[in-house]
């Protein structure tokens, strides 16, 4: 297929990557569609009554285009893949148009990145939870829709391309990899609760490890960073803790530094279902959000950690209580990690010589500022 041969040239090859640990992926495997989607199961598992008839198939090497174009022929929605062993399993019209939108993905990845593309490192761990098994292009899309909204948080603070980044949850650096290439002359600093992810992005992005503490209160860090990303970390948060990590950013960050963060907005119940929320759950979380502007449910199977969705007023009012940080950027359902989409909100540090004009003193009646 045009798209997947165009793909598999810009995308570095695996055999790049000197020395790869066992948990390390294959990534130039998945580049190829159609080899990528039947499920090894198929092999065996097909049940008469389900599977294609004998000459319905199509050879591992053909493109998605071609299996599309197979069934059409054949009038079937589903055809026997033949690699070199013989059977490899099936592939439905299902299968095709999916892996299609993936490939979508993967070259919508590849514009933003314009010419950082070749730089983007695509070793990924077996031990990423956010890889999407057998699909790269979701994956680099959710770094790359991540930088998108970076460089326009910049534009809007007028930043200039950052020399130290921080991606704290690095996770297994699904944005980091994304970063490194696009601003390959700053430093990385790579911090997460997760120590082998941090391990993992200390070695193949030659990050700065932090091994973070539950409690971001109880970190001690030495550093100053002219971007913090926080992807998807205060989505999974009660509000009592996020003005905990708010000043930990607050501190990390360098005069002037940017950071942008990641937050659910009020989703419906399709969404917060797919994010492991018990329908249950649903109500519950959606009135609080109706009511306070915020909204948590605990996972029933993680405790102290669920799901927060959170009010573009509510969160305005927890920044504005900040000293140091000023709200520059807002933009609703703009980080596409893939779906559900977050809100993306970018803060900007006020340079220590410009600190805001202090406030006369408040009035006893008026009390302190409130946070929420
Ligand atoms: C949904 S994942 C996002 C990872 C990464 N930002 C990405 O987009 O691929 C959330 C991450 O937060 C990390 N995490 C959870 N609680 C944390 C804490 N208190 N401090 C630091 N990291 C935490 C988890 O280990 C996990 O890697």
């Amino acid at each position: 297929m045009r798209t997947s041969t165009t793909t598999r040239q810009i995308m570095k090859p695996v055999e790049s990557v000197p020395d790869a640990p066992e948990n390390v992926r294959d990534p130039a495997a998945l580049l190829h569609p159609l080899r990528a989607v039947p499920r090894a199961g198929d092999r065996e598992d097909a049940s008469v009554a389900t599977a294609p008839d004998e000459e319905q198939v199509i050879d591992a090497d053909a493109t998605l285009d071609e299996a599309l174009e197979t069934m059409g022929r054949l009038r079937t929605a589903r055809l026997w893949v033949h690699d070199e062993h013989g059977r490899a399993g099936q592939i439905t019209e299902a299968d095709c148009e999916e892996a299609l939108a993936h490939e979508r993905l993967h070259l919508r990845a590849l514009r933003e990145l314009g010419e950082r593309s070749d730089d983007v490192i695509t070793e990924i761990s077996s031990d990423d939870a956010m890889g999407g098994a057998g699909s790269i292009g979701p994956y680099l899309w959710a770094g790359a829709s991540a930088l998108r909204c970076i460089r326009t948080a910049m534009v809007v603070a007028g930043s200039e391309a950052p020399r130290s980044i921080l991606d704290f949850p690095c996770g297994h650096g699904r944005v980091l990899r994304v970063l490194k290439a696009a601003f390959p002359e700053a430093g990385l600093a790579a911090g997460d609760i997760d120590t082998g992810a941090v391990d993992f992005c200390a070695r193949a992005f030659d990050a700065t490890p932090i091994y973070a503490r539950e409690d971001p209160q109880k970190m001690q860090i030495d550093g100053s960073y002219d971007l913090i990303w926080s992807g998807s970390l205060l989505t999974h948060l009660p509000a009592h803790r996020w003005a905990d990590f708010l000043t930990f950013f607050e501190t990390l960050l360098a005069p002037g530094g940017l950071l942008v963060l990641t937050l659910h907005g009020r989703h419906d119940e399709d969404a917060l279902v797919t994010m492991q929320l018990a329908e249950d759950q649903v109500p519950g979380i959606q009135s609080q959000y109706d009511e306070q502007g915020f909204g948590y449910a605990e996972y029933r199977f993680h405790p102290r950690y669920g799901i927060a969705i959170a009010s573009p007023a509510w969160v305005a009012g927890l920044i504005r209580a900040r000293t140091r940080l000023e709200l520059v950027n807002y933009a609703p359902e703009s980080w596409e990690p893939p779906w559900p989409r977050q809100d993306v909100v970018a803060c900007k540090a006020s340079p220590p010589t410009t600190s805001r004009t202090p406030m006369p003193p408040a009035p006893a009646a008026r009390g302190r500022r409130h946070r929420p």
